[in-house]
């Protein structure tokens, strides 16, 4: 049979140098992809993939992102463009710079704002402190500031925490010791926190620092709002969003923790408005929910909700400040510790004589004013949060372009992410010492506490929003490290320690397995670990713990490199 060829189409002239041109073209475009993002070359920067950009290296790193964000932030001196999908509004400015920072929050403060962005993310806050701009904040900015400034405030915070420290957590630490258990020091210094600003707040003790440990929902709360929060910067807004009507995942927690904030805020602030009525108040008295009340009745726009409803977000966001934040500090002050014994026992040192202690004596109380004698003490604190801020990102969006001192530009939605955690950890603004753990910096000559910029260390914010709880959190932190420093002997367990990926940067499984086992400041403390960082294995560093040795500083820290523990 004879085959006839097909018959011929005009198309067929056409198609061919089409089909050419088609494999030219993606030729050159893989070429000009691949030489841009120098995928031979070993970086710590994510592929930029066509379409879906950056996210997928962001995805994979999620569990590590501070590191992930620092090791991109060294590499590139500071600053940083991630590209997000197409079509999603992802792109980010990473920033750990101090020019950019300066300008972001203080030179240039009225061009970036909170915004609505900022609001979606953090709903669950409503129109609390954090959230709002301009006038709210202002009146919230200014009760807030007035209220944690005034005198009788400070009494009471001293008198609560002692409340807290001698009622619920020396009996704790007191049956601890006895019986030798193990617990979460993260766990103690949350539950902690969060008796004591709701004492101060609410007027109520929720007790949830006391020997069973209970389970105190709106507590936990706190824990997974704030991981939740963290994936909301990272996620596109349509796939949290899709997350949340799903009711699946870390969407599915928040939900929870909302109600569990709602169901404890909502009785104790119907409970304290109840007390309030039924009482005249004199002049002299300091009520934290008064000029909160006087304010809600005073705005005009009426957008507020009911006064409960203000009330709740109000209180919870200083609740949310208060709570997490100092005891997140707190459990790394006492990581670092057990890591440079040579600093505990300076503390100790310094305690005993600015607090005028006999060598067996324990310390049972000492008032605040006293806590700024304590100058080591406060380096070692700042030195912990340098290196762990509560923090550790904030983000901004401009509202019109602008050039940033790096001389990058910056358009209205563009995500800025500031990275106070990487700030902490680069070379050009500390130093050559930076990875090194040591209260001394803070120290002036003439033995005073050093005071840093805080466009160079932005732990508490800088600028007109710079947080209002530095000096309660100082005192905080003082008061109880120097408690449980001076009367008892920590020891660590071994473990993996990593920062969690969360908005408050907590321990990620806690400060878990630390050992209740103390001995009395006196008795022999032969036994005391100290730690030396030993020998590379596969790109660790392992860390022996040993008893011989004597006075060793354990001072480096990069976590994804140096955060195993062996046993002798
Ligand atoms: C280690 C402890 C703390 C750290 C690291 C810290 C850090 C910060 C940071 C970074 C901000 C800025 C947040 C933003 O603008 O989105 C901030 C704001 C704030 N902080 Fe703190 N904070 C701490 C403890 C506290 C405490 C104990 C309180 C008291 C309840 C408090 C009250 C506030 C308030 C009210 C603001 C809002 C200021 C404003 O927007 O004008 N903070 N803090």
């Amino acid at each position: 049979m004879k085959l006839t060829p097909p018959p011929f189409k005009e198309m067929d002239v056409l198609e061919y140098p089409l089909s050419f041109l088609i494999i030219i073209m993606c030729f050159t475009y893989f070429a000009w992809w691949s030489l841009s993002n120098k995928w031979w070359k070993s970086s710590s920067v994510p592929i930029n993939w066509p379409v879906v950009g950056m996210l997928p290296g962001l995805i994979r790193n999620a569990h590590r992102i501070h590191e992930f964000t620092t090791d991109i932030l060294v590499e590139y001196k500071g600053t940083f463009m991630f590209h997000g999908p197409v079509f999603a509004n992802l792109n980010m400015l990473n920033t750990s710079d101090p020019a950019n920072i300066h300008h972001i929050l203080s030179r240039n403060f009225s061009n970036y704002q909170k915004g609505p962005e900022f609001r979606k993310i953090f709903d669950i806050l409503g129109n609390g402190i954090f959230n709002v701009d301009y006038e709210l904040w202002e009146i919230h900015r200014k009760i807030t500031m007035s209220l944690l400034g005034h005198a009788k405030f400070q009494k009471l915070l001293e008198r609560n925490m002692w409340e807290v420290i001698d009622n619920s957590l020396r009996p704790t630490f007191e049956v601890f010791a006895e019986q030798g258990t193990v617990f979460d020091l993260q766990d103690i210094f949350h539950r902690f926190g969060f008796d004591v600003i709701s004492k101060l707040l609410l007027d109520h003790d929720p007790k949830s620092l006391s020997l069973d440990l209970p389970h105190v929902p709106c507590e936990k709360a706190f824990t997974d709002a704030s991981d939740a929060l963290l994936y909301r910067h990272i996620l596109p807004e349509g796939c949290w969003k899709l997350l949340k009507w799903l009711q699946i995942g870390t969407e599915k927690k928040l939900s929870r923790a909302w109600e569990a904030f709602d169901q404890y805020l909502y009785p104790c602030i119907s409970r304290k408005l109840e007390k309030l009525m039924n009482k005249t108040r004199k002049d002299e008295d300091l009520d934290v929910f008064t000029s909160y009340i006087e304010a809600y009745n005073q705005w005009k726009d009426g957008d507020l909700g009911t006064l409960q409803t203000f009330l709740r977000d109000t209180f919870l966001s200083l609740i949310f400040a208060g709570r997490d934040t100092s005891s997140t500090a707190l459990t790394w002050f006492f990581w670092m510790l057990s890591k440079n014994p040579l600093v505990e026992k300076r503390i100790r040192q310094e305690i005993q004589q600015q607090l005028h202690l006999k060598e067996d004596e324990n310390l049972k109380f000492f008032k605040v004013e006293e806590t700024r004698k304590l100058v080591y003490l406060h380096g070692a604190l700042c030195e912990t949060l340098r290196f762990f801020p509560p923090v550790s990102i904030e983000e901004k969006i401009p509202l019109e372009y602008d050039i940033l001192p790096s001389g990058h530009r910056v358009s209205p939605n563009m995500k800025i992410i500031l990275s106070f955690y990487t700030m902490g950890r680069m070379e050009s603004i500390w130093g050559k010492d930076c990875l090194e753990f040591k209260p001394e910096r803070w120290i002036s000559q003439r033995g005073g506490i050093k005071h840093e910029s805080s466009f160079k260390f932005p732990v508490f914010n800088a600028g007109p929003r710079t947080c209002i709880g530095k000096e309660m959190t100082f005192t905080q932190m003082k008061l109880l490290a120097a408690t449980i420093i001076y009367n008892y002997q920590i020891q660590v367990e071994d473990q993996i320690i990593s920062p969690s990926s969360s908005i408050v940067m907590q321990m990620k499984h806690g400060l878990k397995r630390f050992l209740g086992k103390f001995m009395r400041v006196g008795d022999d403390v032969e036994g005391q670990v100290h730690a030396i960082m030993d020998k590379k294995t596969d790109g660790c560093t392992i860390v022996h713990r040993s008893k011989d040795i004597e006075e060793v500083e354990w001072n480096s820290l990069d976590f994804e490199k140096r955060n195993l523990l062996v046993d002798e």
